[in-house]
């Protein structure tokens, strides 16, 4: 965990040979590193303040509300169900968030993109589940309506203001991405008869591209539409969703399961095919020095695989190979029909075979991972770093975060060292993480996804840690290596999406689903966001203050 200057310079040199996409302040870092050097310089005691940071955690809670360590304040920016234009309103269940500024020397005014992952029924259609024995067989076509108008996502133009961010309402930017709207497959040929498809779901986490695009990623598609299946012989069937939209819509569970990459400028779409078919967590952007890009992705599902695109031609997501992790031996494996004979003995072509991806990595001897969730790439020593939620199957009950080396560093190399860079459990605080994010300083946030069936239960695993939580681990200073609770989520909610404004002022998050246990809408199990109606709703939050102002200058310590 040491933490180098030296190797941080030389990895900010390394970013000319390559750029590491998902923090945006990495390429303005020297920009903003270098006045607030000279100016700490000049100032000891404001070094010394910052030597001084003591950071004090949270205690676990089951507190129905978003608590937050001393230092930090938060406002909520946008929730569930609020006006963005004269047409249109925030959708349910937000989860990954980012931010582009228009401007890269004004950091407070840009374009804020939301992902709608999934609807509670009750609150959203006002359909009741817990009423019927088989639900499905209940719900309206206009239920369905309202509910696949609230997933998918957001854009939403946002500015600050005397230390608040707010929505420029009807800013021509705004506007909603659903089930509904048609997208573009970025594909050579038709999936099931279709070059355009109908809407986007199951949108979790995501990641921008080089080009100042958002990729938002479509994870538990298989809930909406279904899945088809295929016995050992190669004959399909199609499996029921547990949301029944299918009753309605008659599209293909292969339309969905895609990276889907939005146009923030328009608002246009399209479904990058080449990056397989899975439940996407995150989709985490390397740009290599000659422009092409890498691509890490992981399939959030029990013993599913961590994958990367590699293009072959300069910004591309299309022309290119996908691979698929052997972490025992440290291999990327070619999901390349051409060029593998197992794969051409199961699948009629490529495009099947990307259809099909977790077959195909199967087939080849892909290693089983424990719900492979967000990645991020270390900024400072180049490392990958992925999630590893949970596997209740296997007894894996608190998770891990696997660190992946590439050969030599390069991000194009097909060889790798895998190793556990933190294992999840009560020695270090956290359980179930999912989202990561490093800010300026290098250090790691943490967002941890315990179910809210689990949770806070006498005779569960999860007891200990009561409800979902934002984490830290301190990169310099007093604290180093340590695990810090940071913020503590409303009942039921989880906290995902951490983004960093460019200035490192403004922690972005997203909170999700407050209040899902609910079966009573004059009871709910939360009433987070404390509104007049008191009904729970998801919401994303600016969370400002001394002390995200401050871990944000902590690699300042090492130079002093
Ligand atoms: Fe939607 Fe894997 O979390
Ligand atoms: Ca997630
Ligand atoms: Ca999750």
């Amino acid at each position: 965990m040491a933490y180098n200057r030296r190797k941080f310079i030389s990895f900010l040199g390394k970013a000319s040979a390559g750029t590491v996409i998902i923090p945006p302040f990495l390429a303005g870092c020297g920009n903003l590193a270098t006045p607030t050097e000279k100016s700490l310089k000049s100032n000891g005691q404001a070094l010394d303040r910052l030597r001084q940071l003591t950071i004090e955690g949270l205690s676990p809670s089951n507190k129905d509300d978003l608590l937050l360590a001393k230092g930090m304040d938060y406002h909520v920016i946008v929730r569930w169900s609020d006006k963005i234009s004269e047409n249109d309103e925030f959708g349910f269940n937000n989860d990954f968030t980012c931010f582009i500024p228009f401007d890269d020397d004004n950091p407070t005014d840009g374009l804020l993109w939301v992902n709608h992952e999934y609807v509670n029924p009750l609150f959203v259609s006002g359909f009741d589940r817990h009423k019927y024995e088989n639900p499905n067989a209940h719900r309206t076509k206009e239920q369905v309506d309202q509910e696949m108008y609230h997933v998918g996502g957001s854009i939403v133009r946002i500015k600050q203001t005397n230390g608040r961010w707010e929505i420029v309402k009807n800013d021509p930017h705004n506007r909603r991405i659903t089930a509904k709207t048609p997208i573009a497959l970025n594909w050579d040929h038709p999936i099931k008869g279709a070059t355009t498809v109908i809407g986007t779901h199951s949108n979790c986490s995501g990641g921008i591209t080089p080009w100042k695009t958002f990729l938002s990623c479509e994870e538990n598609y298989d809930s909406f539409f279904g899945e088809t299946v295929y016995d050992q012989d190669g004959r399909p069937a199609h499996r029921d969703s547990s949301q029944g939209w299918e009753k309605f819509y008659d599209y293909p569970p292969e339309h969905y399961g895609w990276v889907v990459e939005v146009d923030p400028k328009d608002g246009s779409a399209q479904k990058h095919i080449a990056l397989g078919r899975f439940a996407h967590e995150c989709c985490t952007l390397y740009e290599l020095k000659d422009k092409r890009v890498v691509a890490y992705t992981g399939d959030d599902k029990n013993n599913e695989h961590l994958y990367k695109f590699v293009s072959t031609k300069p910004g591309s997501l299309k022309e290119g190979t996908l691979y698929v992790a052997d972490t025992v031996n440290g291999k990327w494996l070619s999901l390349d029909w051409e060029s593998q004979p197992k794969l051409k003995e199961r699948f009629k072509d490529q495009t099947e075979v990307l259809v099909r991806t977790r077959e195909a990595a199967k087939i080849l001897g892909a290693t089983e991972l424990n719900r492979p969730e967000d990645i991020e790439i270390d900024p400072i020593t180049g490392n990958i770093f992925v999630s590893l939620t949970n596997n209740y199957e296997k007894r894996d009950f608190h998770g891990s975060i696997l660190k992946i080396e590439e050969t030599d560093g390069q991000y194009d190399a097909l060889t790798f060292k895998a190793s556990t860079y933190m294992a999840g459990g009560e020695k270090n605080g956290f359980s179930c993480p999912d989202n990561l994010a490093f800010d300026m300083a290098g250090n790691l946030w943490i967002t941890s996804d315990m179910s809210g069936s689990k949770m806070n239960k006498e005779d569960g695993a999860y007891m200990p840690f009561k409800n979902n939580s934002l984490f830290v681990v301190p990169r310099h200073g007093k604290d180093e290596g340590k695990v810090i609770r940071l913020a503590s989520a409303p009942n039921d909610a989880e906290l995902t999406g951490p983004w960093f404004s460019p200035d490192g002022k403004t922690l972005f998050l997203s909170v999700q689903h407050p209040g899902e246990q609910t079966s009573d809408l004059k009871n709910p199990t939360s009433t987070w966001p404390f509104d007049a109606d008191g009904i729970p709703k998801p919401a994303v939050v600016a969370i400002t203050g001394d002390l995200i102002e401050k871990m944000n200058k902590l690699h300042l310590l090492e130079k002093a």
